[in-house]
């Protein structure tokens, strides 16, 4: 299923390895890494599938890349490993946008980069069926990074034994509880975005949307919900799923849900101009709300963020392993472990209260089926924030960062709790998920605290690395 062409490139980087000078544990040098030929080649790791079962011995291939342009092997120096999420992966941070990139060159930092098992090329199965899925979880995907760093670091000639996680949103999280797992492998951990609280009945999410969005914005979203639910309830459903060329979800409560997440996601990503300013203006000049909304999820929000396909159970329920697809995987990690169900908030929603709690239980059901013992797949987050903390994350060295108008913000950290973990929040309009990471797509406003916030993150690393 997988091929290996590399596998070879790391055999001959294998043979040139010697073994020099002592070196402090955990990280025996073993100086084989000197160069890499090409960033943006990957390579394999041999991972172990159950960490947790000393008589399961099957393994899988995990990609992973690095990025060494700002690494001197002479001089030598510390590791970035930049944590991914709920995706594939198409290479390490190598943009000069990228403050990860920004980062190592100010440290003279290596990055190196693991692909989420499950995701991308590093599924340990063909076959998704919820049986397979059974290993796709939050604490074998540290056990992994923790497996695969200590073997790649060893590697790395000269390096200076720290390591600084980075992740963002779901990585953010991953980044934080690394820090919490195991402090003794990394020197200190950036959060951004970090969704460590596990919180079911997640209408806080909505009611951030429409803060963010702003009055007239919000009203515009709403007006345009109603409308399209007057749709579907007198029987015109396919005339306006056409219409946004979401024929494709024949169930509504998976029209209603992507409707409710195309709003989210332009606020969530800092297209707030994009999405609102037209809509405003419509509203106000008794414009046609519905074409003005379609035409936004035409050329903005399908060009960069999605398409309805994946919104459809049906999608979902395809257990065959696709390595551009994630949808499957992410439904299983919510319906078993994170929950964040956006339902419609009582008062003042955005979106159609046919997204409630019934219709992500029936998603679950849905997508994965019944269980042996006639359960279903339901997410324990209380069990979870017992685990890792939730927003109440106690851990030393790790930074929380922020975008203001990012509705995920609400099952991040909100509130600065221990000395060691700063909270920075980037504070302007356009200001959405990971935006310290990624900056803002549709434009940061200006004044805005970004270059500050990238300043101070940087000089806290710094101190780690003293
Ligand atoms: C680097 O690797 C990428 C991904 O495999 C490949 O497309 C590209 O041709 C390689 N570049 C060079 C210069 O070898
Ligand atoms: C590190 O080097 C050893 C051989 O010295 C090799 O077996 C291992 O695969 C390497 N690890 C990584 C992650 O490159
Ligand atoms: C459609 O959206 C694009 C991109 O946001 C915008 O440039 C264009 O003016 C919009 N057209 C209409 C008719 O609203
Ligand atoms: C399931 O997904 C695979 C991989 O994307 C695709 O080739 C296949 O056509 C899909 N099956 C159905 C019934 O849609
Ligand atoms: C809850 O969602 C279900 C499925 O989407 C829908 O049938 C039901 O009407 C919703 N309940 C309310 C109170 O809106
Ligand atoms: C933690 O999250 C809960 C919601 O799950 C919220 O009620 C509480 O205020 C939060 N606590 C802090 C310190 O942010
Ligand atoms: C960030 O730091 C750089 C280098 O130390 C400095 O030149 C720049 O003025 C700082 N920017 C802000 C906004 O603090």
């Amino acid at each position: 299923m997988i091929t290996r062409p590399f596998l070879l490139l790391l055999l001959i980087l294998g043979l040139i390895s010697c073994y020099c000078n002592a070196w402090p544990l955990p990280f025996p040098k073993k100086q084989s890494i000197e160069s890499n030929p090409n960033i943006t080649q990957y390579y394999w790791y041999n991972q172990i599938l159950n960490h947790y079962d000393e008589q399961d011995q099957r393994t899988f291939a995990q990609r992973y890349w690095y990025n060494d342009l700002y690494y001197n092997y002479n001089k030598g120096g510390p590791i970035i490993l930049y944590i991914n999420g709920e995706g594939p992966v198409s290479g390490p941070p190598s943009s000069q946008q990228d403050a990860t990139v920004i980062y190592a060159e100010a440290l003279g930092a290596l990055i190196v980069t693991l692909e989420h098992r499950y995701y991308g090329n590093s599924s340990p199965f063909q076959d998704l069926s919820t049986e397979n899925l059974k290993f796709l979880t939050s604490q074998q995907a540290l056990n992994d990074l923790a497996n695969f760093v200590l073997d790649f670091a060893q590697n790395i000639t000269n390096f200076n034994g720290k390591i600084i996680t980075i992740g963002g949103s779901y990585s953010g999280a991953l980044s934080a509880w690394f820090r919490l797992k195991f402090p003794h492998i990394t020197v200190g951990a950036l959060a951004s975005s970090g969704v460590v609280n596990a919180i079911l009945d997640f209408t806080a999410f909505d009611e951030w949307v429409a803060h963010s969005a702003g009055n007239d914005c919000a009203d515009a979203l709403r007006l345009v919900t109603k409308t399209a639910e007057l749709y579907v309830l007198s029987g015109n459903g396919l005339k306006i799923k056409t219409m946004f060329n979401a024929q494709t979800l024949v169930e509504d409560g998976d029209f209603f849900y992507w409707l409710a997440d195309s709003m989210a996601e332009g606020i969530q990503y800092g297209f707030h101009d994009q999405l609102c300013l037209p809509l405003i203006n419509a509203m106000n000049n008794n414009g046609d709300m519905l074409a003005t909304y379609a035409n936004y999820t035409a050329n903005v929000w399908g060009v960069y963020l999605g398409t309805p396909a994946e919104y459809a159970t049906s999608w979902q329920q395809n257990t065959t392993h696709d390595i551009e697809k994630a949808d499957r995987q992410w439904w299983y990690q919510v319906c078993t472990e994170f929950g964040y169900f956006q339902n419609a908030p009582s008062s003042g929603s955005i979106r159609s209260s046919f997204v409630n709690m019934t219709y992500h239980k029936d998603h679950c059901l849905q997508v994965f089926g019944l269980l042996k013992d006639g359960s279903q797949l339901w997410p324990d987050t209380e069990a979870v924030n017992y685990y890792y903390g939730g927003n109440h994350t106690a851990g030393t060295n790790i930074i929380f960062t922020e975008g203001s108008q990012d509705p995920w913000s609400r099952s991040s950290i909100l509130h600065e709790e221990y000395a060691t973990e700063p909270l920075f929040v980037v504070t302007c309009e356009n200001c959405g998920h990971c935006v310290d990471l990624r900056g803002c797509p549709g434009g940061c406003s200006e004044p805005n605290n970004l270059f500050e916030v990238r300043n101070e993150t940087l000089s806290i690393f710094s101190t780690w690395l003293e």
